[in-house]
């Protein structure tokens, strides 16, 4: 599930505004910085071989330490240097038409609160465990970046301009679903995991891969209109070749609605 594009009924978190080296770091429990350990350990066991080679180069470039919590301020200093993204902190769900915006002016916005130790294996709301190794790997890419921010664009042209199809609304946290969250790629060595819905979860990293979901080609007109399931894990997943491959097809399904 996802930190960031809401379903509906669940919006009510407003970014906090604040540059991320003015916002105060929480005094993490131990506990808190052991949960951290234990969720990253897990996830080292089972990423090499399936995670994407870009994620994986990501992972070694934002450098997260393994045994305790990061600071946010850190992270997004890390990834501006390298793409000039920056990571904004937040409650929980933003609201769809805020996130947009957030993307279009390249920012990520994270939680910086940390599952409950019973939650190791899946929480039902995103925390920072999610939003952080899940996402900001990908946003040292900047093939990957460039569609984000186009992603981001598309989403306030859909809330602000009168003359979008309103569905329009609708289609994108769909898009965002299948592909930031849940997206499968094609590498060199087979099929690998770029979704940080998947890669924060050990789980859903094993269940994607193996023949439970059906993978299917990617086609954008088929995502936008295809409702997804936050509760169970996915039945259908969608696979692209390439980043060069999201960010073209993205560009060109959204100029074809008047989104870009
Ligand atoms: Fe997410």
């Amino acid at each position: 599930m996802d930190s960031a594009v809401a379903p509906r009924g669940m919006q009510d978190c407003i970014p906090d505004y604040r540059n991320i080296h003015e916002v105060e770091v929480p005094a993490y429990t131990d506990i808190e910085h052991h949960t951290w350990a234990q969720l990253y350990a897990n996830q080292q066991k089972v990423l090499p071989g399936r995670a994407c080679d870009e994620f994986l180069a990501g992972l070694d470039a934002v450098g997260f330490p393994p045994d305790h919590i990061p600071r946010l301020a850190d992270i997004s200093d890390t990834i501006e240097r390298q793409t000039g993204w920056t990571i904004m902190r937040v409650d929980g769900l933003v609201p769809n038409y805020e996130f947009f915006k957030l993307l279009s002016e390249r920012i990520f916005p994270s939680t910086d609160f940390i599952r409950r130790p019973d939650e190791i294996e899946y929480t039902p709301s995103p925390d920072m465990f999610h939003d952080l190794l899940g996402h900001s790997p990908l946003l040292v890419n900047p093939r990957f970046c460039t569609f984000f921010e186009e992603f981001g664009r598309a989403g306030v042209a859909a809330f602000e301009n009168p003359e979008i199809d309103p569905a329009a609304r609708d289609w994108l946290p769909r898009i965002y679903w299948f592909t930031v969250e849940y997206g499968l790629i094609r590498n060199p060595a087979g099929l690998r995991i770029y979704g940080a819905g998947i890669l924060s979860s050990p789980k859903e990293v094993l269940y994607s891969l193996s023949d439970g979901p059906k993978k299917l080609p990617f086609d954008l007109e088929v995502i936008a209109n295809k409702p997804y399931d936050i509760w169970h894990m996915q039945e259908e997943l969608f696979v692209i070749d390439s980043f060069d491959q999201l960010e073209e097809s993205f560009y060109a399904w959204a100029q074809g609605h008047g989104l870009l």
